[in-house]
């Protein structure tokens, strides 16, 4: 129950506006920049350096403009706007092409055909340059037309798309036969989101049991599939199940997020797995960070101790 509780928690605290205004001032700034180590920058020139430096470690990356829930179709089209510069910025840098964005970015909570179309426009620059887009999943009330909207997509011929299911949801098990039977690319996550107990298990453990059954359909059945996860536990079920079936690790793909277990992604890259790191950056970084806070302890501590200086 203590995950849940500290899900519960900083997801509260991530509604509070003078913290958000607090945090924005004196986070990504220093002396305190204490969002710095899970946010790549605030500008795009800064997330391209950060994927160079990735790069050169031996990782691949996926790059995320942060932004979500916006509540208009003028923060929709600028969001939108962002994502086709930084296409052109990625174009011109020669930095690896894959990206990650949300629908409540693109203007879901608005108007549905209007995100769809911002969808639309950002693939229809981003697929024939040769990029893949993953289409991030958020909290439950967005789970089944996340899903809907990456069905049209993919029946409207797009194939340069991927997306995420949460093994916290009851729901996970039904949506991943089906889209592994599309032949789509899925990245597997536990799901940083505060969901109901009528939705979403509660406790580690259901979480932790539902994962490794989904992983091992994925691994045995999914196209490229993406194990997104820093659980050391769920990593070695991974590779002790894919090297017993013979499964190459060129068949999938291990992603983690941008400052959390780089010792566990050097590791990785080093015996020979394939790793994608998660590259958020922009000014939109206080949800995602929050997200960061409620979801391991050890993160909580890092910040701490970043503000003090050490
Ligand atoms: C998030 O924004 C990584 O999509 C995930 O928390």
């Amino acid at each position: 129950m203590l995950d849940s509780a500290s899900k519960a928690f900083f997801h509260l605290l991530a509604r509070s506006g003078v913290l958000k205004k607090l945090a924005s001032r004196y986070g990504m700034r220093p002396p305190t920049n204490f969002a710095r180590r899970f946010v790549a920058g605030e500008t795009i020139a800064e997330a391209i350096e950060a994927a160079r430096a990735v790069e050169g470690r031996g990782f691949a990356h996926t790059l995320d403009h942060l932004g979500e829930s916006v509540g208009s179709l003028a923060d929709a089209d600028a969001a939108t706007l962002d994502y086709l510069r930084m296409i052109d910025a990625v174009i011109a840098s020669g930095i690896g092409r894959n990206l990650s964005l949300k629908l409540t970015q693109l203007g879901l909570d608005v108007d549905k055909a209007s995100a769809i179309d911002n969808l639309r426009k950002i693939l229809n620059r981003a697929e024939p340059a040769g990029f893949f887009v993953w289409i991030d999943m958020e909290n439950s009330p967005y789970t089944e037309v996340t899903i809907e909207i990456f069905d049209t997509l993919w029946q409207q011929e797009y194939r340069q798309i991927g997306i995420v299911l949460q093994s916290a949801l009851h729901r996970t098990e039904r949506d991943l036969q089906r889209l592994v039977t599309l032949g789509a690319r899925i990245r597997l996550v536990k799901g940083a989101y505060k969901d109901p107990k009528s939705i979403a298990y509660q406790k580690k453990a259901d979480v932790d049991a539902a994962y490794e059954r989904q992983m091992k359909v994925l691994l045995t059945e999914a196209q490229s599939p993406a194990i997104a996860t820093h659980d050391p536990a769920m990593i070695d079920l991974a590779r002790r199940w894919a090297a017993d079936r013979g499964i190459l690790a060129d068949r999938f793909e291990f992603q983690m997020l941008y400052g959390i277990r780089r010792d566990l992604q050097t590791t990785l890259v080093r015996e020979g797995y394939h790793v994608r790191i998660y590259i958020p950056f922009g000014s939109q970084w206080f949800p995602y960070f929050m997200r960061r806070l409620g979801e391991r302890p050890a993160n909580v501590a890092f910040v701490l101790r970043g503000m003090m200086g050490e």
